[in-house]
């Protein structure tokens, strides 16, 4: 399936006007092909990043993720190229004053992206089959009530956990400069301060976004 086929660019637009949190997935292995992915399209800062990649799929999700980024950004900002710069924590971001925000995660097979028009966002994909030590793992980045529910439900819950974590402190930029177990989503979530999503992408692959301020709503499309 192509680009052209699976994002529909008026309704895109539309979520966007109307404020909703619009969310994309895509398996590397099958990444639609009329996507330009070409290191042209990188900024100089990108492109060094690009070419210090050590592996092979490293490189390509990488690059994968720039580029498609960049289609969906010049749906809303149509004149002259994207610009992508960093905030201080790295957050990427587009200063065009007609972007939406966006953010995205991978992991080894998936991109997993989202946007809206005035709201910053957090998102993170993890891969649930990795052979990982969630109880050690637990142990250090989860708080206490984290752990609970966790001890209580499981491996899964563990991935659950984990990725909205991540989304949180991407939503807010600040990536891992604080301690992750003083960062409790399950408090943050009730206090209504922060808003999760989580879904799964597939069978074994999960994803979480974080967003501050209203609800809104959330339109999720598998490329
Ligand atoms: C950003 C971070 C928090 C997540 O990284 P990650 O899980 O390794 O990788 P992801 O693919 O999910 O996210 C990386 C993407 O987030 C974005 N990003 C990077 N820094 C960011 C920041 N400060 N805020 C928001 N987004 C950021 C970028 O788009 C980046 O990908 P790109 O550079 O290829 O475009 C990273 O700082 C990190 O080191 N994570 C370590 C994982 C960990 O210990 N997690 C414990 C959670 S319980």
């Amino acid at each position: 399936m192509s680009f052209a086929d699976q994002v529909d660019v008026r309704q895109h637009l539309l979520n966007l006007e109307k404020g909703a949190v619009v969310s994309y997935s895509f398996e590397l292995e099958c990444f639609p092909s009329d996507v330009a992915v070409n290191a042209e399209r990188l900024n100089e800062a990108e492109r060094l990043r690009y070419h210090r990649f050590s592996t092979d799929s490293s490189r390509f999700s990488f690059l994968a993720s720039r580029c498609v980024v960049r289609s969906f950004l010049e749906l809303s900002v149509p004149a002259g190229p994207i610009v992508i710069d960093l905030e201080t924590g790295g957050k990427p971001i587009c200063p065009h004053p007609q972007s939406p925000c966006f953010n995205l995660s991978h992991s080894d097979h998936w991109l997993f992206m989202a946007f809206c028009q005035d709201q910053a966002l957090g998102v993170d994909v993890e891969e649930t089959n990795r052979a990982n030590d969630v109880d050690a793992l637990s142990e250090r980045y989860l708080s206490a009530a984290e752990r609970e529910r966790v001890d209580l439900k499981g491996r899964d819950e563990f991935f659950r956990i984990w990725t909205r974590k991540e989304a949180r402190l991407k939503a807010s930029g600040v990536g891992l400069r604080v301690r992750l177990s003083e960062v409790d989503t399950l408090a943050e979530e009730t206090e209504g301060h922060w808003h999760f999503d989580t879904m799964n992408l597939s069978d074994g692959v999960v994803a979480s976004l974080c967003y501050a301020g209203e609800p809104r709503e959330h339109i999720y499309t598998r490329c």
